[in-house]
């Protein structure tokens, strides 16, 4: 499976595909990564890789590269890249409708909630907030709209009296880290589909 790979920050979970690819524990390529800042550490992870960078950063030379021009240009380089998948790893733009649609592959986003609940940011500290006792991790397909397309995979874990928001994202992360390369084979392996549309219901895609 050819992999692109959108990223703004850290980059522990490309890491965690990195380290999958290289051990030949995942039957993954990745053959490029785009990054919309170009401080993100996701980047030096990539080149000490050996994987093609793109940096398309929306404060490129002092001008603020509005989200079409960024758009116009992850086309051309995904494009070029040809992948199989593009996977949104703590990517933090949101991407219209029409550069999902005409994206050369299914995209998948992962996001630290049990979808449908706490879309968007800030979700551990509202999960503490609304004294919830369940929490995790999703991974779904890119849709238009933020955070809500078809879910594929989640990870729960318990909410512990003692939890703080610092805490429970050190403990998603985790989660995260062993959900995203284990839907990544489940789609390889064709177990899962990005094909089934959206109106099904969750249950049948588990
Ligand atoms: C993850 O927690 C992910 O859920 C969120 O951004 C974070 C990315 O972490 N969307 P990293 O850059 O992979 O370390």
């Amino acid at each position: 499976l050819r992999i692109a790979v959108l990223v703004s920050g850290s980059g522990s979970n490309l890491q965690v595909l990195i380290n999958a690819m290289q051990a030949g524990a995942l039957p993954i390529e990745i053959v490029g990564v785009i990054s919309n800042r170009e401080d993100a550490y996701a980047l030096t992870r990539a080149k000490d890789a050996n994987i093609p960078v793109a940096v398309l950063s929306h404060v490129a030379s002092g001008k603020r590269m509005g989200i079409k021009t960024f758009e116009t240009h992850a086309n051309e380089q995904l494009i070029a890249w040809q992948p199989d998948l593009i996977v949104l790893a703590g990517f933090m733009r949101v991407l219209s409708g029409s550069f999902i649609d005409n994206a050369p592959a299914s995209m998948i986003n992962l996001h630290p909630s049990l979808l449908p609940v706490y879309k968007g940011l800030d979700t551990h500290k509202r999960v503490i907030q609304a004294g919830e006792r369940r929490h995790g991790c999703s991974i779904h397909k890119v849709t238009a709209e933020l955070d809500a397309g078809q879910v594929l995979t989640q990870a729960v874990l318990n909410v512990d009296i003692n939890d703080t928001a610092e805490s429970l994202q050190s403990r998603v992360q985790k989660l995260e880290h062993q959900l995203l390369p284990w839907t990544i084979l489940l789609l390889a392996k064709n177990i899962l589909s990005l094909e089934a549309n959206n109106t099904s219901s969750q249950t049948e895609t588990y």
